[in-house]
């Protein structure tokens, strides 16, 4: 029975994917940067099975149906097909982290998928083909292929939309501290938003400024000039939220608490600590700061009402076969 396991790390995005030129291909509007994050991993072991009668999905030891096994079975449909094999899969997956509430577990999850299911079907691919193959379950997988810090390249077609490393781990000293507001699953999911997003008035100009705020952040990264990077990715963040909120109909993935941490950051940035947030599709925060202060950052976000705890990641590495 060929079988293959894989881990992944999901990624923040630090410029975000929001929309897409092809919602069929998943060819994003925009270019995205983001970072691996290490320490939150998911583990998927992918068995191609003569005795199976359907694909199976395991999911931290609990079996799953519905929409969730029907995307996998659509995404192995994709893996079938190019390795021309007949076989149906069981597929058993870890997470070490919550799913569904911004930290983009559907990312980690289709790379290694992807990475998993191609191994297991006999597929050598490339870094490129298995980021373009992680796209078709997920957009934001494609950047857990690579290391580091990653930047999608959109493309205009399948061929040509994939993420490549901009920088490796060890490049730059960032630490992501995630302060959890809600272990609760989203209402909307990133995928039903993503189709909202052409619904906003917004969006257009979000887009069009998107070239300056790449330049600015990818620069940023390579500089590792903080406080440059800081300024971007806040306004990135608050864009794509602007976005989702003025959507037809509106998407609030914010709570309470939400804003609370981010007032809480923009202040301890005026006092000159090097810190900055950003948030994906739920209402955690995601806290970015320099190795030197995560300790103060962790513990002062413990401190405030409404924030559950704190998960800290660094920057990870490529997905990899075990
Ligand atoms: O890949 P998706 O469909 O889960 O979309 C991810 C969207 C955001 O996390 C909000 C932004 C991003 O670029 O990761």
């Amino acid at each position: 029975m060929p079988s293959a396991i894989a881990q992944s790390h999901p990624n923040i995005a630090f410029i975000k994917y929001w929309g897409n030129r092809d919602d069929l291909l998943r060819i994003p509007s925009n270019n995205s940067i983001s970072m691996n994050l290490d320490g939150l991993s998911t583990q998927t072991q992918v068995t191609f099975d003569s005795s199976q009668a359907s694909d199976e999905l395991i999911l931290n030891s609990a079996p799953v149906q519905g929409p969730a096994l029907k995307r996998v079975m659509v995404f192995l449909d994709l893996v079938r097909q190019m390795a021309e094999l007949q076989l149906f899969a069981r597929v058993e997956s870890q997470n070490n982290f919550p799913m569904g509430a911004g930290i983009a577990s559907s990312a980690s999850a289709f790379a290694a998928l992807a990475l998993a299911a191609s191994a297991a079907a006999g597929l050598k691919l490339s870094e490129k083909d298995l980021s373009r193959l992680a796209r078709g379950g997920s957009g934001s997988a494609c950047r857990s292929i690579p290391g580091g810090f990653v930047e999608w390249q959109a493309g205009q077609d399948d061929d040509t939309s994939y993420a490549t490393s901009i920088a490796p781990p060890e490049h730059w000293s960032l630490v992501d501290c995630i302060a959890i507001v809600s272990q609760e699953h989203k209402a909307t999911g990133s995928a039903q938003g993503q189709a909202l997003a052409h619904t906003s008035p917004l969006q257009a100009p979000r887009l069009a400024d998107a070239p300056r705020r790449l330049e600015i952040c990818r620069q940023a990264i390579l500089d590792r000039d903080f406080s440059a990077f800081a300024e971007v990715v806040e306004q990135d963040s608050n864009l794509m939220h602007a976005v989702m909120m003025t959507a037809v109909p509106p998407l609030f993935y914010w709570q309470p608490a939400t804003l609370e941490v981010i007032q809480t950051v923009i202040n301890w940035r005026k006092d000159g600590l090097q810190v900055c947030y950003t948030i994906d599709a739920g209402p955690n925060v995601h806290v970015l700061c320099l190795e030197q202060h995560t300790n103060p950052v962790k513990e002062s976000l413990e401190q405030l009402p409404g924030v559950e705890k704190v998960l800290i990641a660094r920057p990870g590495g490529a997905a990899r076969l075990l």
